[in-house]
């Protein structure tokens, strides 16, 4: 039988999701189901004086009203490793505020409509103090840190970069900007909550059950085995729903306080502000060149805003250590504390936003010293990682340019910027690299073969969109060696066994490593079954000689002879074999410490920009991807094409602003804040190269959630500057950014 890994396999729950049968955790109803509805601050900084909720407590409906006055207590902690909660500080506990848009209090009533109107009379006065805001302009109050969120180090470096700059024969400096993203999946974070003898279950939009199940256990003092989380479909998460936020505290505690279950799901203006969002990031880079482009030196100093109770690091420098080598590279990371609400990961954080920068000057310094940008790229392509000084596990990223490049048309690019005009059209080509970590993270797994020779299996992990429903059902049906139709496989269930977030491009590598594992193990009973049984062909040889696979227990030296995984169970009675297994994490960081674990890519962008609006029209975009083995290329092309499409999104759409005087988030809606529609999104030609990785993890799969992300926003703005000679440091490249410049040329 042929592997199923490799092929493009229909996404299983395609047909649940677009008829409507899938239950998003807001579908999730129990008889008696009350609504919550949050009110929030509108000052970012100061106490709370009192509530005047007369006008809330007579709207027909309203069961409860709960703030700190009246709220539950909570006595517990949440673990500190992610995912955490993503405000740190409780909600409903005391009278504090730290930021525009904090959760202040919450309705609860028997009708969304009555509780929305109630949390709107409720009349809130406050004492305020005066906030620390400005980011822009408080950017040299930033202190330096030396590790990020997760514990990385993000000041970082080797030799001397002063000496080099010195030295060198020419020296870039820039000072490139992004702005503040909100995640805005299709749906907004949801939660009903449900306590019933003691016990909380939560039906959650999140990312990650099991960490929930961890947070709430802690923060609530309960015992971890009295907390249940659900989460069978996810609209999207891209990071938003990797931590547990105030609303699924709030929704537990309303239901405590109710004694009724209680559903809240958040609205999109309180998606900009309640779940966490990318924090824009100011980065200076030095690239120090010798005459033919070769790198001396690479510096990066970058600095974000973070709450105030919450050092939250945008790792822009990653890239920066990893990319291109050179004699010295010097990374900083600087945070500085503000009224703000809490930032947090959101897809590719850190890689992203340090790729819009580092692309962007490698562009700079190829225009400069008249080198083509792929080929700026080959010369300083590094062989090695350069501060770790250890080799790649695998890179394949030259094939990437090639093959990139082929399929682009690249060599039909004009050097000199401004060189084609098309109508009323300045047109322009542009690349980036792109390159993301594999990441794992613990995960467990459930194998249970049946006698009927089909498979049942289980992990606490997630299917956030990406495809690890049909994935997962790949890997098992590969090493039971059964077909594909006879697995089923279940997740979003705290109650299975553990696995981690799905965040960081990591649940294929991680949790297919677990059902590898847990398949294995019930392959293993049934060999050591066949070796007992006196009347299996098996009987009595040598462990090593028995081999289980492709629906059979055989002889490896005489493979005729052997039966199948049914009658060897019937036969001793079984009607199942369960098997267990998990991350090899002692393995894995053993690798991680010989092989420094990368995918690569390459981003091509064609764009057209009028001459007279300044509007930027992407017409096409390729991108190359060399990123382990791809288990399922349909599942795959979604990834890549939605990684790119973010990056569209941040080249030209994106951002929201805060308004300085009050912390208040000024685009609270999709009116407001721009994701790409399909106008926006032209074809994207996906290709993937061809790559085998023995020591990533045993499937060889790197991980392809967010690369697409990553340096697809520079591919687009070296394109602008090759179809205008504008270059736009500050994202996104709307058309105010560029119309006085086209005019006066
Ligand atoms: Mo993602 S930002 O790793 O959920």
């Amino acid at each position: 039988m042929s592997s199923s890994i490799g092929q493009p396999i229909v996404r299983y729950d395609g047909r649940a999701k677009v008829t409507g049968a899938a239950r998003y955790a807001a579908d999730w109803r129990e008889p008696r189901t009350a609504h919550a509805v949050i009110f929030q601050s509108s000052i970012p900084c100061g106490s709370v004086l009192g509530f005047d909720e007369r006008a809330a407590r007579a709207v027909p409906g309203v069961i409860e009203i709960l703030t700190w006055e009246n709220a539950p207590r909570l006595h517990g902690k949440a673990p500190k490793v992610p995912p955490s909660l993503g405000d740190p500080h409780l909600p409903l506990q005391d009278r504090e505020v730290y930021y525009h848009g904090q959760p202040l209090g919450v309705v609860i009533a028997e009708t969304i409509e009555a509780a929305e109107q109630a949390a709107r009379l409720v009349s809130i006065s406050y004492r305020p103090d005066e906030g620390i805001l400005g980011f822009a302009a408080r950017q040299r109050e930033a202190k330096t840190v030396k590790h990020d969120a997760n514990g990385r180090k993000a000041t970082d470096g080797k030799g001397d970069l002063d000496q080099q700059i010195a030295a060198a024969d020419h020296v870039l400096r820039r000072t490139y900007a992004l702005p503040l993203e909100n995640h805005h999946p299709i749906e907004t974070s949801s939660t009903l909550a449900v306590w019933k003898d003691q016990r909380l279950t939560v039906y959650d939009a999140t990312q990650g059950v099991a960490g929930a199940a961890k947070v709430l256990a802690g923060v609530f003092k309960l015992d971890e085995e009295d907390v249940h989380v659900i989460s069978k479909f996810i609209g999207g998460g891209f990071g938003c729903k990797g931590s547990v936020w105030s609303h699924v505290i709030i929704a537990a505690l309303a239901a405590q306080a109710t004694g009724r279950p209680v559903r809240l799901a958040i609205s999109r203006v309180q998606m900009a502000t309640n779940v966490g969002y990318r924090a824009p990031t100011i980065q200076q880079v030095t690239l120090a060149s010798d005459r033919r482009g070769r790198l001396l030196g690479i510096g990066h100093e970058t600095v974000n805003p973070t709450a105030m109770d919450k050092d939250y690091a945008e790792t822009t420098g990653a890239l920066f250590k990893l990319l291109y080598d050179a004699p010295a590279i010097r990374t900083t990371q600087k945070l500085i504390n503000l009224h703000y609400p809490c930032p947090t990961f959101m897809r590719a954080p850190g890689e992203s936003s340090g790729s819009f920068a580092l692309e962007s000057a490698m562009d700079e310094l190829a225009h400069e010293l008249r080198i083509d940008p792929i080929e700026i790229r080959l010369i300083n392509h590094a062989d090695r990682d350069p501060l770790k000084d250890i080799p790649f596990s695998s890179k394949s990223l030259k094939q990437c340019y090639a093959e990139g490049a082929r399929r682009f048309g690249w060599t039909r690019r004009r050097q000199e910027p401004g060189a084609v005009r098309d109508g009323e059209h300045h047109v322009g080509y542009g690349m980036a690299t792109a390159s993301y970590p594999v990441h794992v993270f613990p995960a467990k797994a459930r194998v249970t073969l049946l006698a009927d020779g089909s498979a049942k299996v289980v992990s606490a992990t997630q299917d956030i969109g990406t495809g690890t429903y049909t994935v997962m059902r790949q890997i098992a049906a590969d090493v039971l060696g059964i077909p594909y139709e006879r697995v089923e496989f279940d997740l979003g269930d705290s109650l299975f066994p553990a696995a981690g977030v799905s965040g960081g491009s990591s649940t294929v590598s991680s949790v297919g490593w677990a059902i590898d594992a847990a398949g294995r193990d019930a392959l293993d009973q049934l060999r050591k079954l066949a070796r007992k049984d006196a009347s299996s062909p098996c009987h009595g040889l040598d462990l090593d000689r028995i081999a289980a696979g492709a629906g059979r227990v055989y002889d490896a030296a005489a493979p005729e002879r052997g039966e199948g995984y049914g009658d060897l169970m019937r036969r001793n009675g079984l009607q199942a074999v369960d098997g267990e297994g998990a991350l090899d994490l002692k393995k894995q960081k053993a690798g991680e410490k010989e092989f420094s674990q990368h995918a690569y890519g390459a981003h091509f962008a064609e764009v057209r920009v009028h001459a007279l609006t300044g509007e930027v029209q992407l017409v096409r975009m390729v991108g190359a991807f060399a990123a382990g083995r791809i288990v399922n290329p349909r599942t795959a092309r979604s990834q890549f094409m939605g990684g790119m499409i973010f990056g569209i999104g941040m080249a030209l759409t994106e951002s929201n602003v805060v308004d300085e005087r009050d912390g208040r988030f000024m685009a609270r809606d999709l009116a407001e804040y721009h994701v790409p529609v399909n106008l926006d999104v032209p074809e994207l030609d996906i290709v993937t190269i061809a790559e085998t990785d023995a020591v990533v993890n045993p499937a060889g799969t790197k991980g392809i959630g967010e690369i697409g992300t990553v340096g697809s926003a520079a591919a687009i703005a070296n394109a602008v500057f090759n179809a205008t000679g504008i270059r736009v440091r500050e994202l996104p490249i709307t058309p105010d950014k560029l119309v006085v410049d086209l005019h006066r040329a």
